[in-house]
């Protein structure tokens, strides 16, 4: 069976990344950078890496960087040709999809996650779409949506990012309640018969959790139509899902690669580390900067 091909991409980016004060005072953390890119532009490098053509980011006050990022700067390209800088042109402009292909779209109040990607309803329209979450980064040989559109590929219906976490941190995460009985042909993949949004540890029906890369079904638009507040107070998007259970699948993809969850500073410095040792030309700098480093250990204690 073939099943649409996954076209679109929501970035839900209207977060007030309060962890990252006083940075994040007048900059959107999104636009905080892992090595030399925001963490916005490595998940619309995914995106792309995954087939997406078109690109819906939700946003909300203060958030115009991200905006100007995904367009020219004229007076820094312009100085970069007159210079001859082919590199750093390319890297200013040379990635920008086409016009029309990406779109803003404001959310005016931050009720959820849930209501964010509701907010991206009429752009998506009645296609199968991807969410992804620029703050959860995944360090990988394929890109970790690349692989989760394979899997949907074979079995169609949602399909969610999962990794296992040890369970005193269930509390921070969707927690997938695991259907046992299912047996999919694809060994990293499992089927849920439900799921619950940061359970404490007693409560959490697994360790599996949800990470920020979703395949949806448009049907989950019509749940979140009417979706109430849950855990937090907010509208979640891993209830509304939950709901689909049954009508459409929901699968979880143990995918393949390390993930950094950039929502807080240790995971956000530990990506950093992890990026810029990723890289020939700075690694071995790297490594004998970090060796002094633990070497020296804390100079102000
Ligand atoms: C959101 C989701 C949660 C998921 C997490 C992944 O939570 O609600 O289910 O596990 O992203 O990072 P948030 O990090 O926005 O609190």
């Amino acid at each position: 069976m073939t099943h649409a091909k996954i076209k679109k991409v929501v970035f839900p980016v209207g977060g007030l990344g309060t962890r990252f004060l006083p940075a994040t005072k007048s900059m959107p953390k999104e636009m905080l950078p892992v090595v030399n890119k925001p963490l916005i532009h490595y998940a619309f490098e995914e995106a792309r890496a995954a087939g997406a053509q078109e690109f819906i980011f939700v946003t909300g006050r203060n958030k115009h960087a991200i905006e100007d990022h995904f367009d020219h700067v004229y007076e820094l390209q312009s100085h970069l040709s007159t210079k001859n800088k082919r590199l750093e042109l390319e890297m200013t402009s040379d990635w920008l999809p086409p016009p029309g292909n990406i779109s803003f779209i404001r959310q005016q109040e931050p009720l959820g996650l849930g209501h964010a990607v509701w907010c991206a309803r009429h752009a998506v329209g009645n296609e199968p779409f991807a969410v992804i979450l620029a703050d959860d980064m995944v360090l990988s040989k394929t890109p970790c949506l690349k692989q989760m559109v394979e899997a949907y590929d074979e079995v169609g219906g949602n399909v969610l990012g999962v990794m296992d976490i040890p369970r005193e941190k269930t509390g921070s995460y969707g927690i997938v309640d695991i259907d046992a009985d299912a047996k999919p042909r694809n060994r990293r993949l499992i089927k849920a018969k439900g799921l619950v949004e940061k359970p404490s540890p007693e409560k959490a029906p697994s360790t599996l959790s949800i990470i920020g890369r979703y395949i949806l079904q448009p049907e989950v638009f019509h749940i979140l139509d009417r979706q109430k507040p849950g855990a937090g107070g907010e509208i979640q998007l891993t209830d509304a899902i939950t709901k689909m259970i049954g009508e459409k699948p929901v699968h979880g993809y143990r995918f393949e690669g390390v993930r950094y969850d950039c929502g807080g500073l240790v995971g956000f410095v530990a990506a950093n580390v992890a990026y810029a040792l990723e890289r020939e030309d700075i690694h071995d700098r790297m490594v004998s900067e970090l060796r002094e480093v633990f070497k020296r250990g804390r100079v102000k204690e």
